[in-house]
């Protein structure tokens, strides 16, 4: 297993992929390879540092043309000999014997650094790591975007931008059938994704597992509409939003030492919407489509600033700490502090302030009536020169209104 060179870095990617991953690679390997380190990528995540060890030296050519690809060219696992948390907090010890080979294996590498590209789950294992000695700097990845400590990951915004463009889609075939579309979105304990997508693919009502909801009120917000003239509604359901009852839809029983997965709300809360109102629902399951595909801009520019920043980190040993984003800089805290708590959304946070500014409904309030929406609603095209009983200073706002619909 011994290589010639004695500055060395490894690389992992860890856990559910996300676009953006071989950014990172090729911009540790572009940063290290000129501060004249060699760089293995170890296969499968942790797996790859324990018997049977399988790496491969990542190198400037087998790193090209990779920036825009999504997956990870070193392959991931999210449930395999190495496990650190289960559920939403609930920490687990990983084996001694385990960690006893990757110090073995690190050690026989002479890695300077050992850079683990990962969500809550695997830089948790990275911080155990790292307390038993292992020489872990952290990159933070998820499209959940539900880490502390960073304003975002990368990974998130290639999630809503798939989920914002099933949107686009969904609100077409939408309005031509005066359907509810319900499209349940990926994120897990956090409602990130579907309240970004949510604002910005025009949705009605987005459910969240940090709102508690009510099926009375997402129903009255599809009645509101219909007041207004609007005969269809989108509704973005978080897979990991609790049902009223505080149960949460699973694909599969919890087994004791695995994370759930979860699944399914999007069927419940259609059904639902069909039997009390008897609209016509369809629900659409985005899945893993928000998980594949190419990285944007965005993800593209976050990543290959925390693969040269990581790289950095390790040149100044800095262990044990992880890069994040601070706006407007790329900084770094322990990993500790990233993986203590969830991100999640803020409900009184400015976001979903202005979500509720623009009437949507989080399904936790009876839906709030507008008298300029009453307007709008019985206004057409022509008429929308002047708007009725409206005082003469908001017939301005009222007539943009109304022909921006338009
Ligand atoms: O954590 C990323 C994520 O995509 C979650 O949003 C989702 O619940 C989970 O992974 C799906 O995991 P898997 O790919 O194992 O089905």
């Amino acid at each position: 297993m011994s290589m010639k060179r004695e500055k060395r870095i490894g690389i992992l990617t860890s856990g559910g992929d996300c676009p953006g991953l071989n950014a990172v690679i090729r911009g540790v390997v572009k940063s290290a390879t000129r501060l004249g380190y060699d760089v293995v990528g170890f296969l499968r995540g942790f797996e790859g540092l324990v018997d049977p060890v399988t790496y491969m030296p990542l190198s400037y050519k087998n790193t090209s043309g990779i920036l825009n690809q999504g997956g990870t060219i070193l392959g991931s696992t999210n449930k395999g000999r190495f496990a650190a948390t289960i559920g939403v907090d609930q920490r687990v010890e990983l084996d001694p014997e385990l960690v006893a080979e990757v110090r073995t294996t690190c050690e026989q590498l002479s890695l300077s650094g050992l850079i683990c590209v990962g969500g809550d789950g695997s830089l948790t294992i990275g911080q155990e790591l790292y307390r038993h000695g292992v020489p872990v700097v952290g990159v933070p990845k998820t499209i959940d975007n539900d880490l502390s400590c960073t304003a975002f990951t990368f990974g998130f915004d290639s999630a809503v931008t798939a989920a914002t463009d099933a949107l686009d889609r969904l609100h077409t075939t939408a309005a031509s059938h005066e359907r509810v579309m319900v499209l349940e979105v990926m994120g897990r304990h956090a409602g990130w994704i579907a309240l970004h997508a949510g604002i910005a693919g025009g949705g009605d009502v987005i459910l969240l597992p940090e709102i508690p909801w009510t099926f009375d009120h997402l129903c009255q917000k599809i009645l509101e509409r219909e007041r207004q003239g609007k005969k269809f509604t989108l509704v973005v359901v978080a897979e990991g939003a609790e049902l009223p009852d505080g149960r949460m839809v699973t694909r599969e029983s919890q087994q004791s030492d695995r994370q759930t997965r979860l699944g399914g709300i999007g069927e419940v809360v259609g059904r639902e919407i069909e039997h009390r109102l008897g609209r016509e629902t369809r629900v659409v399951v985005l899945g893993h489509l928000q998980r594949g595909g190419p990285p944007t801009t965005f993800d593209r520019v976050l990543a290959t600033q925390f693969g040269a920043h990581a790289v950095r980190l390790v040149v100044e040993r800095r262990f044990g700490e992880m890069v994040c984003y601070r706006p407007p800089v790329i900084d770094a805290v322990p990993i500790a502090e990233a993986v203590m708590e969830l991100s999640r959304v803020d409900p009184d946070g400015s976001t979903v302030q202005a979500a509720r500014a623009l009437g949507i409904s989080f399904g936790d309030q009876p839906p709030a009536w507008h008298p300029f929406q009453a307007q709008t609603a019985e206004a057409t095209r022509d008429d929308a020169v002047v708007a009725p009983d409206v005082p003469v200073e908001h017939r301005d706002a009222v007539t943009a209104e109304v022909v921006a619909a338009g």
